[in-house]
């Protein structure tokens, strides 16, 4: 009996290292915290409404939420290579990424913007064509800048410095995601969004192709947040209505 007492002790012990210490528990989210209201960085923590949300999801599954900030043009990589287990990034869905990654249900609504210049001679997304556009590398505004006939793209790895460029007249537009645009235009004095949406998206979440059994615990997740109305309060905390 004593014996088979210890026995159990011992099992319960390595059972329990195991639960605690295993990365199962954790629930990697790989991000570029260069993104506000999304995700940016404030002191040491990454805070906006990815994190925010992705906390919700992480407790309602019992997983303790770990976030890797990284370029954004790594983010699909890390989750296609197990590095993270979500890619939360105001990551836009797109058929291309598709090919790569799964994606959750979207949770929230987007579109690209024109951010220009005070005064500048580009008021429609047409007068882009033949100008100088500054994009973040990977994504969609990258990808749509391409279509733009005889536009030269420049490539920065974060949104914060195309608008510094155009800040300082080395670009003529910068194609960023509304939200932030309206967050870079309100901290940096003598630019302007452009009125005319340039394409509406949608935010989800990106999961590895074989990880289905994530993808359909995120989801149940999300809708029961979506119910609450919980989704709804964390972006109207980040974004005030006009
Ligand atoms: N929504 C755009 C995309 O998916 C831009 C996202 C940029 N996100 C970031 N955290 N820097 O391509």
């Amino acid at each position: 009996m004593k014996k088979l007492m210890v026995l159990s002790s011992v099992v319960c012990a390595m059972l329990c290292l195991c639960a605690c210490g295993s990365s199962s528990k954790k629930l990697v989210m790989a991000t570029n915290a260069a993104f506000p209201p999304y995700e940016s960085v404030e002191g040491n923590e990454i805070i906006g409404i990815d994190p925010e949300i992705a906390k919700l999801i992480a407790d309602d599954l019992g997983r303790e939420l770990v976030i890797e900030d990284m370029a954004f043009d790594s983010v699909i990589a890390a989750v296609q290579t197990g590095k993270a287990d979500i890619a939360m990034a105001g990551l836009t869905v797109t058929e291309d990424r598709k090919k790569n990654i799964n994606f959750t249900d979207p949770y929230t609504e987007a579109a690209q913007v024109i951010v220009v210049k005070e005064g500048s001679e580009v008021t429609t997304p047409d007068d882009l064509e033949g100008k100088t556009i500054g994009v973040q590398i990977g994504t969609t505004g990258d990808i749509y800048a391409e279509d733009i006939k005889d536009a030269t793209i420049e490539r920065y790895s974060k949104f914060f410095e195309a608008i510094n460029a155009l800040s300082q007249d080395k670009i003529d537009a910068v194609i960023v995601d509304r939200e932030p645009g309206k967050v870079f235009v309100s901290e940096n004095e003598g630019l302007k969004m452009i009125d005319e949406e340039f394409t509406v998206e949608e935010y989800a979440i990106g999961v590895a192709k074989e990880n289905t059994e994530l993808l359909d615990q995120i989801n149940a997740s999300l809708k029961k947040l979506q119910e609450s109305g919980k989704i709804d309060e964390i972006i109207g905390k980040y974004i005030k209505a006009e």
